[in-house]
């Protein structure tokens, strides 16, 4: 079993930075876990709180029921794996491994079927006798994860151990962390500031800002249904786009306004908003929630939007058009061989079906879990 618990969690330090504040978060047995969010953000503190590495100010953590607040790291039966591989220099790969179940006085016997274990997930096999100077930081990190293994613990906590490597490699290492929690299916929680990092590997995750919780959700979740404006800006790559202006609620409707650029609601979204009280909203909207005018559906017409492409970026399968509205910038998706020309008009037109509203003051999503056609757009098989 490997059931974490934070209830009520706070970190202040030197009595008045506050690191966490209020973190209420369970983590399944068995469940990848991921924190996530920008620098600073109090993921890195969460983590060594669960390691018991750094003492919680107030609340409770617990370990399958078991408070373990006042319980030493050696003794919670937990294994960290760091940014840093921590690997020793001047052992071999073997003695790295087995060095933590030698302290712990483990008999040779079992120290040696978990040795084996761990190199055979890891394919390490090869690597036994050098020394970490004569491995490649992907190989480090294999390393300092099979350190992990053998200690065959109850929930394993990561903290940005992909960030050494280069862009290729952390591919690599994230499909080997996906295998390995598939293979060995212990409790898993793994910090990192990157979203897609936490897209590819969470089951579920939960996505902090300034020591706060933003939302816990799965992948799918999170990008579909983001609960906040902050969540919308964090997650997709590029992220949401957050368009600032007024809420016209004449007619029964309802239109968003900024300037030039109007945007009418679907009905049932418009339903969704509370009959007064909110006249600054955001209108998130995500790269591939546009298209040219000419190529709109009849009911997306409504709407036309006179902007001026002034970047584009070649992705690939999609070019990124940096374009401006205004005093507006935002980021359209276009299929690389239908190009606009940069620095001339281009009329596009938003799919409302696929658009967010946000409340400015509060930064809540006010259309969350409203399901309209076409509204999802990340793609799915
Ligand atoms: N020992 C400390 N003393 C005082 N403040 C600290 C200490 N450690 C962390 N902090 C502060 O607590 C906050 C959260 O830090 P934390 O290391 O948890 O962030 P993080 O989300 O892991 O960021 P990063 O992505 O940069 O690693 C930050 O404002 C940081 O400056
Ligand atoms: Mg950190």
């Amino acid at each position: 079993m490997g059931k974490v618990s934070l209830s009520k969690v706070w970190k202040v330090y030197d009595g008045k930075i506050v690191a966490v504040s209020d973190v209420n978060l369970e983590i399944r047995d068995g469940e990848f876990m991921v924190l996530v969010g920008p620098s600073g953000c109090g993921k890195s503190t969460t983590l060594r709180m669960i390691a018991g590495l750094e003492h919680i100010s107030s609340g409770e953590i617990a370990i399958d029921d078991v408070v373990v607040n006042d319980i030493p790291p050696r003794n919670r039966d937990i294994a960290m794996v760091f940014q840093s591989y921590a690997l020793y220099p001047h052992m071999s790969v073997r003695e790295n491994l087995s060095f933590g179940l030698v302290m712990r006085k483990m008999a040779a016997e079992e120290i040696g079927r978990r040795l084996a274990r761990a190199v055979d997930i890891l394919g390490l096999g090869d690597l036994l006798a050098r020394q970490p100077k004569a491995l490649s930081g992907g190989q480090r990190q294999r390393v300092a994860m099979g350190r992990a293994i053998v200690r065959d613990p109850k929930v394993f906590l990561f903290d940005e151990p992909l960030s050494n490597l280069d862009a290729r490699m952390r591919v690599e290492m994230r499909k080997e962390i996906i295998k390995l929690h598939r293979r060995i299916g212990t409790t898993m929680i793994y910090v990192t500031h990157d979203q897609v990092e936490a897209m590819t590997l969470g089951d579920r995750i939960c996505v902090m800002e300034s020591g706060v919780i933003r939302q816990i959700g799965t992948p799918g979740e999170v990008f579909d249904n983001p609960e906040n404006a902050f969540v919308a800006g964090f997650i997709g790559t590029p992220p949401m786009n957050l368009l600032e202006g007024g809420l016209d609620r004449s007619g029964g409707g309802g239109v968003f306004r900024d300037g030039d650029l109007a945007a009418t609601l679907p009905p049932a979204m418009a339903g969704m908003l509370p009959p007064a009280g909110v006249e600054r909203v955001f209108l998130g909207l995500r790269p591939k929630s546009f298209v040219f005018r000419k190529k709109a559906p009849a009911d997306a017409l409504r709407d036309v939007w006179t902007v001026m492409p002034e970047v584009a970026e070649m992705l690939g399968e999609e070019s990124l058009v940096h374009v401006r509205a205004g005093r507006r910038r935002f980021v359209i998706s276009v299929d690389p061989h239908d190009l606009p020309e940069m620095d001339r008009p281009l009329e596009i037109c938003p799919l409302m079906n696929r658009a967010h509203i946000f409340d400015s003051r509060s930064g809540r999503n006010l259309s969350r879990g409203l399901v309209l056609p076409g509204r999802h757009s990340m793609r799915r098989i």
